[in-house]
């Protein structure tokens, strides 16, 4: 069995931070003992790991990407391949992407058409959730069969009718199942109809620009959404996560939940928390690299995300990776901004920009661990195989320089995207070494790692109730 030894590092978990080496076994992690003591002086290795001066974390857990999504007529430009390398870059080890059933089809189809996608082309440890777009007996009876293999948690929309839509009977039937077999409902929540009719009328009067994806994706919509989210979900007695939040008053609906002591969870990614409506107002036609949904907010909304974040009003930061090329892609919606592919690249800078929040006093190193490793790992049910260091886990390691500059620019990224929403932004801190169960997939800087070294990963029930 090969051994591995970490030393001289300073290990961030969710809950410590503390100056240990790390012996790893056969993939997994062994033990850790204090740097220096005669415990971690005798331990024998095949491979030693300077970490003096880096920091030692968990492999980062995101779990909210969509690789190769057919989303608004084209798809995603990541495929598994590609999209996996740029996670492990950037300090992922482990992502959950979405599979997809398709209306009329069975979520079985959906889940098969998922796994041929991935299977022997990621980099880095991978699993599944499952879009519900068609509610009916057959795919309610499904969920359970679902959640009894390992794809344990389900995303919704009260967005995109005629693509995704579920309406608030539908809901409330796939929440009441979930609340039976132990599925967790994960919530698009805007008011699509709502936006339906101000998009048309935006159009109508020629307020076609990219800016008008914002403006008419009104806060109280997405606030109205995640409102009526969590009375259906109180009324099923189930637990609700909501992704991708990004409007103030949303956060205050999720803290109102919570304060009633609701199991409701909430998720914010990196694009609401350093982007504005500032970008999506760029110049020309600039703005599109920055359309997703829910959409950006003016500034102001981002110290609600912070704080929620520091309260645990939110848990987990994940980065809705669904990145569409500006050339040929987002370009399909010139003229018409309600034909821009939704979504935005960042699978491969997360880890970095919340160690720049650490930077600029926004979160603890172990809140960032937290909210990018353990919470995501717990909440769909991965831990304590992934999301921290401890003996047991899988040996998904990262070597982090919080000393190294970097600019993020799509000259160097490694996301199959033809532009960076974080061009040109300079960050202090920077994967070194990334191991996933033991094994280098980034050395030094180098990307050593292979297509099919990531295996598919069923999941166990959310732990965070
Ligand atoms: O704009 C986004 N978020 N695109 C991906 C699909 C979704 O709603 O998460
Ligand atoms: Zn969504
Ligand atoms: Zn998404």
């Amino acid at each position: 069995m090969s051994r591995t030894v970490i030393h001289g590092g300073l290990v961030v978990t969710a809950s410590d931070e503390i100056h240990a080496d790390v012996l790893i076994e056969g993939g997994r992690i062994a033990a850790l003992a204090a740097h220096g003591t005669d415990a971690a002086t005798s331990w024998s290795a095949d491979r030693r790991i300077d970490a003096t001066g880096m920091y030692v974390l968990p492999g980062g857990v995101d779990a909210h990407t969509h690789m190769k999504m057919p989303f608004g007529g084209t798809y995603a430009a990541d495929t598994f391949e590609t999209g996996t390398r740029a996670a492990a870059w950037g300090g992922t080890t482990t992502i959950v992407d979405f599979a997809i059933q398709t209306m009329g089809r069975s979520l079985r189809e959906g889940l098969d058409t998922w796994h041929a996608k991935a299977d022997g082309r990621c980099a880095v440890d991978y699993g599944f959730h499952m879009i519900l777009s068609d509610v009916n007996e057959s795919s309610l009876k499904e969920m359970d069969r679902l959640v009894a293999e390992g794809v344990t948690s389900f995303k919704l929309f009260m967005a995109y009718p005629g693509v995704f839509y579920s309406d608030d009977g539908r809901i409330l039937r796939a929440m009441q199942r979930a609340s039976g077999n132990g599925g967790l409902v994960m919530m698009h929540a805007e008011n699509g109809i709502a936006i339906d009719v101000l998009v048309e009328q935006a159009l109508a009067e020629g307020r076609t620009d990219p800016r008008y994806h914002g403006d008419v994706r009104k806060v109280a919509l997405e606030a109205e959404a995640t409102h009526r989210a969590v009375q259906l979900a109180r009324v099923a007695g189930a637990p609700l996560y909501v992704v991708h939040v990004s409007a103030d008053e949303a956060v205050d609906e999720i803290a109102a939940a919570r304060h009633k002591g609701l199991p409701v969870f909430g998720e914010t990614c990196p694009q609401y928390l350093f982007l504005s409506t500032d970008n999506l107002a760029e110049p020309g036609f600039e703005g599109a690299k920055y359309v997703c949904s829910t959409p950006l907010r003016p500034r102001e909304h981002q110290e609600v995300l912070w704080r929620g974040l520091r309260n645990n009003e939110l848990q987990v930061v994940s980065t809705d990776h669904c990145p569409f090329c500006f050339s040929g892609q987002k370009e399909m919606g010139r003229g018409d901004f309600s034909k821009i592919p939704n979504g935005m690249p960042g699978v491969e800078h997360r880890m970095d920009l919340l160690h720049q929040a650490v930077v600029d006093g926004h979160l603890s190193r172990r809140r960032w661990v937290e909210i990018a490793c353990a919470s995501p790992a717990r909440m769909f049910g991965l831990y304590p195989k992934k999301g921290t260091i401890a003996p047991g886990a899988d040996a998904d390691v990262v070597i982090y320089d919080p000393g190294a500059e970097q600019t993020i620019s799509a000259e160097t990224h490694h996301m199959a995207v033809d532009y960076s929403a974080y061009e040109g932004r300079r960050v202090t801190g920077q994967v070194r070494t990334v191991l996933s169960r033991g094994v280098p997939v980034i050395e030094d800087r180098a990307y050593v790692g292979h297509a099919g070294h990531g295996t598919y990963l069923p999941r166990g029930t959310c732990q965070y109730l």
